[in-house]
């Protein structure tokens, strides 16, 4: 028998009102994929398809796309009906008030990938869900700026083939996907295990000059395969949009690597560190793997700002590992 997202998150959150606040939370993110699914899979025949604004950059100083604004717009109403009392997100410098009461904040990338969105790649929607009170937390942004350890929740939708959802909910990570017929998001695997050895590594390897000397020995012990140090050939993929890299890693093994290299702004790699590399070092550890920023697990690492970027390493447990140790 076939369980649904509000069957699995019912279950979940029993007569525990945070957990169903959580769920609720969810449950509306999930709502809003389903939109975005539909509005990114127009693709070149919408006019809101791959298009720049104007000459902004978004608050982590990226190109902004009508896209990403549309997205986060999509996501600001659903969540609206969450008890959430704050977002926060790429696409806006301060956390954007949705509600009065709400025991929840949440970190948002609306739209992972956008930059590559006209080539028909795979993009998504990354989720953290942290807990909120006022009296705790009378600036939303300290909120926000709570360690990847203190999520309740975590998970991003991708907007493939099929339109799929990995969650977390602390109780290891589950692959969710949509049913067009439906309209429902059918538990599609319980219990995702990420293979803890790998062959398989993905990086911006243009950027090798610029990395600092640990990455490069890692890399280069890589390239060596089976007659270096390794022992082993490997194989590299890298799609450019962190959701479809994730998700094969989360389906065959394997590590993604965007460390901090010498090219101004990317001292700290590229990835940030509230709503990209914490949730996805949570699902990640839910499903057995690892992530690092190379020295430091990224649930651990004291947030400083809210679109603080950092060095991120994450996927196949002992090839984290293994990375690590070059550090
Ligand atoms: P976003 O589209 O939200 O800015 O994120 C893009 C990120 C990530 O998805 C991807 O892995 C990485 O940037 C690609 O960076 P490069 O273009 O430097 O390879
Ligand atoms: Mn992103
Ligand atoms: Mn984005």
């Amino acid at each position: 028998m076939s369980v649904t997202l509000q069957a699995f998150l019912r279950d979940f959150a029993g007569s525990d009102p945070q957990k169903q606040a959580v769920a609720a939370a969810v449950e509306r993110i999930a709502e809003a994929g389903i939109a975005i699914a539909d509005l990114v899979a127009q693709g070149p025949l919408a006019d809101h398809f791959a298009k720049i604004m104007g000459d902004e950059a978004n608050a982590g100083g990226d190109a902004q796309k009508e896209l990403d604004v549309i997205s986060e717009e999509v996501i600001i109403a659903k969540l609206k009906q969450a008890p959430v009392a704050f977002l926060g997100s790429e696409e806006s410098e301060t956390p954007i008030p949705l509600n009065d009461v709400g025991s929840l904040v949440v970190a948002v990338d609306p739209l992972d990938g956008s930059s590559n969105i006209d080539t028909n790649v795979s993009v998504g929607t990354i989720y953290s869900i942290l807990p909120y009170s006022a009296a705790q937390f009378p600036d939303p942004v300290d909120a926000l700026k709570q360690k990847g350890s203190a999520q309740l929740a975590a998970g991003f939708l991708i907007y493939g083939p099929s339109t799929v959802l990995v969650s977390t909910l602390g109780a290891g990570t589950q692959v969710f996907a949509l049913d067009r017929a439906s309209g429902d998001f059918i538990l599609a695997k319980a219990a995702v295990e990420i293979p803890a050895q790998t062959k398989e590594y993905g990086v911006n390897q243009s950027n090798m000059r610029h990395w600092d000397t640990p990455m490069r020995a890692y890399i280069d012990d890589c390239l060596a395969g089976k007659d270096g140090p390794r022992a082993k050939d490997f194989n590299m993929r890298w799609v450019g949009s962190m959701v479809a890299d994730a998700f094969r890693i989360f389906t065959r093994g394997g590590v993604y690597l965007y460390t901090g290299d010498k090219r101004k702004g990317y001292e700290q790699g590229r990835l940030r560190l509230i709503y990209e590399a914490n949730p996805v070092a949570f699902i990640t550890e839910q499903a057995n793997g690892a992530a690092t920023d190379g020295k430091t697990r990224i649930l651990d690492i004291q947030p400083e700002k809210l679109h603080q970027r950092i060095p991120l390493v994450f996927g196949s447990k002992d090839e984290v590992a293994k990375i690590a140790s070059y550090y």
